[in-house]
């Protein structure tokens, strides 16, 4: 049975999306920088995914949204902006996590080169950071706090309006990146206090090369390449007028139908989570509670993840070990680092991440697959273990 279960990695374009998509294959090709009416008419259907899109995070107006190619792209803006907006008022300290995703971790890494002083503060061990580790690391010359609403490999969900009211009473911007939490977990800028945010679209059932940058009213971004005009200055280059149609449709469908959707996944999650404890020497990692509904991220003693989902690859469950962006790097996950997992565990571990389109009969096959392979391995040497994909079909 074909399970998709990698739906951090990305989700299905979903039909609403694709339908509003479509017609900007087609007849609606203008260029929306075009003063003749074709044009226009594709600048005032941009105009009204981004009120969509506004509306949908509750931010006070479309001007607030800027759409750009992806969460790399939002974050890589969101944090070069602030930094330069705080070197002005010489203010070059900025505090984040040492769980980000690589798109803020690397901008930080260059920024440091650059003459900014970064400070990472680690999560708790269940990873979550608290407020009051980021209150306490506030500086004189802080400039920007990012830090993420929900962790990509983990799924843990941070205090993100606890966080935004520290920075908002000290006066220092807060960014989050809400890559993995939109159409999961509410978002309303206003009362989180968020003031930058960065969403990707292919991540809540919308195209892959599409994302937003939410800057609050009065925060002027930097471009981060140059030409023309478009995104008010904000974003040069002709826009992907098919993604953001596509976006847009996408957030909305995912934002109506947030609550009978997270409840469903949470109630396929929590079935997966209790079927795979029962495994011998195997942890969850990450708060049980505050976790996105769709994520399980769990460890199994003594087995190599790698061959765990290459074996579930050939039976049809598509799952994952961490971020997909870093699936190449043989690198042990720094999320998993950052929160103390044994290293005996680390190699041995699978995410599972659930979504939209899963069933009840699909976790029961999860279960069952996961169980079985995990013995089978177990069962071998590490010699052995080489050549127990062709053994496949054993299990
Ligand atoms: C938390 C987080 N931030 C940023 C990104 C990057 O988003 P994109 O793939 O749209 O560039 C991802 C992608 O996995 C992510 O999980």
């Amino acid at each position: 049975m074909f399970t998709y279960a990698d739906n951090a990695a990305t989700t299905k374009l979903s039909e609403n999306a694709k339908k509003a998509m479509l017609p900007y294959f087609d007849e609606l090709y203008a260029n929306p920088s075009s003063i003749h009416s074709a044009g226009q008419k594709i600048k005032d259907d941009i105009n009204k995914a981004r009120e969509t899109v506004a509306e949908a995070i509750n931010a006070s107006s479309g001007r607030e949204i800027t759409f750009t190619s992806g969460g790399t792209e939002s974050d890589n803006q969101a944090v070069i902006s602030a930094a330069l907006l705080g070197a002005e008022r010489g203010k070059k300290h900025i505090i984040s996590t040492s769980f980000e995703h690589h798109a803020v971790l690397h901008t930080l890494t260059k920024l440091k080169k650059q003459g900014f002083d970064v400070t990472l503060i680690d999560p708790d061990l269940n990873g979550i950071v608290p407020a009051e580790k980021i209150s306490s690391a506030i500086r004189e010359d802080t400039a920007l706090v990012s830090v993420m609403y929900a962790n990509n490999e983990i799924g843990t969900i941070q205090p993100i309006a606890e966080i935004g009211a520290v920075c908002r009473e000290k006066g220092i911007l807060f960014h989050t990146d809400a890559v993995q939490a939109a159409g999961h977990l509410p978002i309303d800028v206003q009362q989180q206090n968020i003031d930058l945010l960065s969403l990707s679209g292919h991540k809540f059932h919308g195209p892959k090369g599409s994302g937003v940058l939410y800057a609050r009213k009065g925060i002027a971004l930097s471009r981060l390449i140059e030409g023309g005009g478009q995104e008010k200055n904000r974003r040069p280059g002709t826009e992907n007028v098919p993604a953001i149609i596509g976006l847009a449709a996408a957030l909305k469908e995912s934002v109506e139908n947030i609550d009978t959707e997270s409840e469903q996944i949470r109630r396929l999650r929590d079935k997966v989570i209790s079927g795979l404890l029962a495994i011998p020497d195997t942890r969850l990692n990450g708060d049980p509670e505050h976790r996105l509904p769709g994520n399980i991220n769990i460890s199994f003693e003594g087995i190599d993840g790698e061959s765990l989902i290459l074996l579930l690859d050939n039976i049809g469950i598509s799952v994952s070990n961490g971020s997909a962006c870093n699936s190449s790097s043989s690198q042990p996950s720094h999320v998993l680092r950052s929160i103390g997992v044994p290293q005996e565990y680390i190699r041995g571990t699978l995410r599972i991440t659930l979504g939209r389109y899963n069933t009840f009969e699909q976790a029961d096959y999860i279960i069952s697959s996961v169980t079985k392979i995990v013995s089978y391995l177990r069962s071998f040497s590490s010699v052995f273990k080489k050549d127990g994909e062709e053994k496949l079909h054993a299990v």
